[in-house]
């Protein structure tokens, strides 16, 4: 089922995810869900509180964007992300144009660390440990911010940000061309 993709605007965006478990409500569901939703949506990663659920999970798959193929990292990146916790980011930050499902339009330079090592549970509660490099921890880093309320807007410069003020207020009024399914703050879903 495609849920709708909650909106810049909306607060359970800015709230800090809670862990769950194994016995979380229809968590099966929930995260093929969010496949489902991601996947029409054309997205990379998808974290719980973008479907209105403030807990600490997200779901990446960039298998297919390694189109030049000069990125390996993304081939069969494709994974499910339960209550992780980064144990380091290291690395010289790189900047890199990021955008995001529920800030629709908008897309800004990032400056991020590109090793990662972080440690989650996967989809049957194994407990894992994964060393990611560039776009992968890139990726994982953006949806990462998501469950602990943080948005990529938070951290491009000031500047910028004043200049994106009336796409993201058009965005928090629904005035915003797309082509999934979204929530907006202001508007009645359908
Ligand atoms: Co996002």
């Amino acid at each position: 089922m495609i849920l709708p993709i909650i909106a810049y605007g909306n607060p359970v965006l800015r709230k800090e995810g809670e862990e769950i478990d194994a016995n979380y409500p229809d968590l099966k569901k929930l995260i093929s869900d969010m496949f489902e939703t991601m996947e029409n949506s054309k997205g990379v990663g998808l974290a719980a509180p973008q479907v209105g659920l403030p807990i600490r999970l997200f779901i990446v798959d960039t298998s297919g964007f390694n189109e030049d193929g000069d990125q390996p990292e993304l081939d069969d990146f494709k994974r499910v992300f339960i209550n992780p916790i980064i144990i380091e980011e290291s690395g010289k930050e790189w900047k890199f144009e990021e955008g995001c499902l529920s800030i629709p339009g908008i897309r800004e330079e990032v400056s991020r660390k590109p090793n990662l090592i972080i440690e989650y549970y996967n989809e049957n509660f194994e407990l894992i440990e994964e060393k990611l490099d560039g776009l992968a921890a890139r990726v994982v880093q953006h949806e990462y911010d998501h469950i602990e309320g943080v948005l990529f807007i938070d951290k491009i410069n000031p500047l910028k940000k004043q200049l994106i003020k009336g796409k993201l207020n058009a965005i928090i009024k629904g005035e915003v061309k797309v082509n999934y399914r979204m929530k907006f703050p202001l508007i009645k879903s359908k």
